[in-house]
């Protein structure tokens, strides 16, 4: 029989997301909706290893949704990883009642929440990245956001770089994934998009046979996105200057991908996800992540869902490479 639920707790683990915060809302709101105590816990696994946990009322969680980051903290916890550690965290959720347990967050936190689970505790994972970079989903909390961030900041990268008819190398984030490169190689209109999946040899010198030719029909500025996976920006940018004689710069967009408020689909989407976790919980679920696919939400098995391999849009990419001749 399935264990009754009747106090979940909920953490943020690994890099923040925007978009975080709407899910906890929804955590907190539809699980006290339900009947049940949910308890935080701040700084992911570091913080449940050292019992920083704290009742959660409806009120606690207003005015959140619109807001950036995390309220509960995140972290890295290394503690996590050993078997030891794993014990510590499930005896900890059993010491303070906590019979289910909704980590939000990326590929390694679901692995901790993985062993949650086989320790005895409920455990369902809610897909919290920018990166998009967990397969068995199509989408995960935070990555529109960062892509309209990203696509912003390289608009204003555009105005200075054809003011001065310059060649920009524009760096975003995505850790090895390649997917808010090609987001915003296609929404900023960019000549050449390098993404970690697809990335060649002869990719540069591909990039500077297309400026050189650009240039020849009348092009003035160029684009160039490059995912952090693919290479050290500031580099390329001198290589890239020395062999085609126009003026270069990188730009490195950085941590400001992370932050700000999350967009409306991140809102609505990160909402449903919390709502959804909570729902599992209480149908006595555990070792499941919640997903987004073909349009509709759904949950899989976290061994089969990290057992996925993803890759990157292949229409898509191929789409970038056709727009932009
Ligand atoms: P993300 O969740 O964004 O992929 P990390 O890979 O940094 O971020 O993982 C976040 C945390 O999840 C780690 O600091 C660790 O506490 C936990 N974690 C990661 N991998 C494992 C693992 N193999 N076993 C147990 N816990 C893990
Ligand atoms: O996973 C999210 C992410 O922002 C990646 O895109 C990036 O590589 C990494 O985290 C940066 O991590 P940190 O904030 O620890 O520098």
């Amino acid at each position: 029989m399935a264990k009754e639920i009747k106090t979940i707790g909920v953490l943020t683990s690994g890099g923040d997301a925007p978009g975080m915060n709407a899910a906890i809302r929804a955590v907190v709101r539809a699980g006290i909706s339900s009947g049940l105590k949910v308890k935080g816990i701040r700084r992911g696994y570091a913080g449940l290893m050292e019992e920083d946990i704290f009742d959660m009322g409806t009120m606690s969680v207003t005015d959140i949704v619109q807001r950036g980051g995390t309220i509960l903290f995140t972290s890295r916890c290394r503690r996590m990883m050993t078997p030891e550690g794993q014990k510590m965290a499930a005896d900890i959720c059993r010491k303070h009642g906590i019979d289910g347990i909704v980590v939000i967050g990326g590929d390694g936190s679901f692995r901790g929440a993985q062993k949650l689970s086989e320790n005895g505790i409920n455990t369902i994972g809610i897909p919290g990245t920018i990166d998009l970079d967990i397969a068995c989903t199509e989408y995960t909390i935070g990555f529109d956001t960062a892509c309209n961030t990203a696509m912003e900041a390289i608009d204003k990268v555009r105005d200075t770089s054809a003011s001065h008819e310059r060649c920009s190398i524009i760096e975003v984030m995505g850790r090895t994934a390649g997917h808010i490169a090609l987001w915003c190689g296609i929404s900023n209109g960019s000549e050449y998009v390098l993404i970690p999946e697809r990335h060649e040899e002869s990719d540069e010198q591909a990039i500077i046979d297309k400026i050189l030719s650009k240039r020849r029909i009348g092009k003035k500025h160029h684009i160039v996105v490059n995912a952090e996976g693919v290479g050290d920006s500031y580099a390329m940018a001198e290589r890239i200057e020395k062999a085609t004689g126009i003026e270069t710069r990188a730009t490195v967009i950085g941590h400001i991908q992370r932050g700000g408020n999350p967009t409306c689909r991140d809102r609505v989407y990160a909402s449903a996800m919390g709502a959804l976790a909570v729902d599992l919980l209480l149908e006595g679920k555990t070792n499941r992540v919640v997903a987004h696919k073909n349009g509709d939400f759904c949950d899989y098995d976290i061994d089969e869902a990290l057992a996925m391999e993803k890759d990157i849009n292949q229409h898509l990419y191929s789409m970038t490479k056709r727009l932009s001749r």
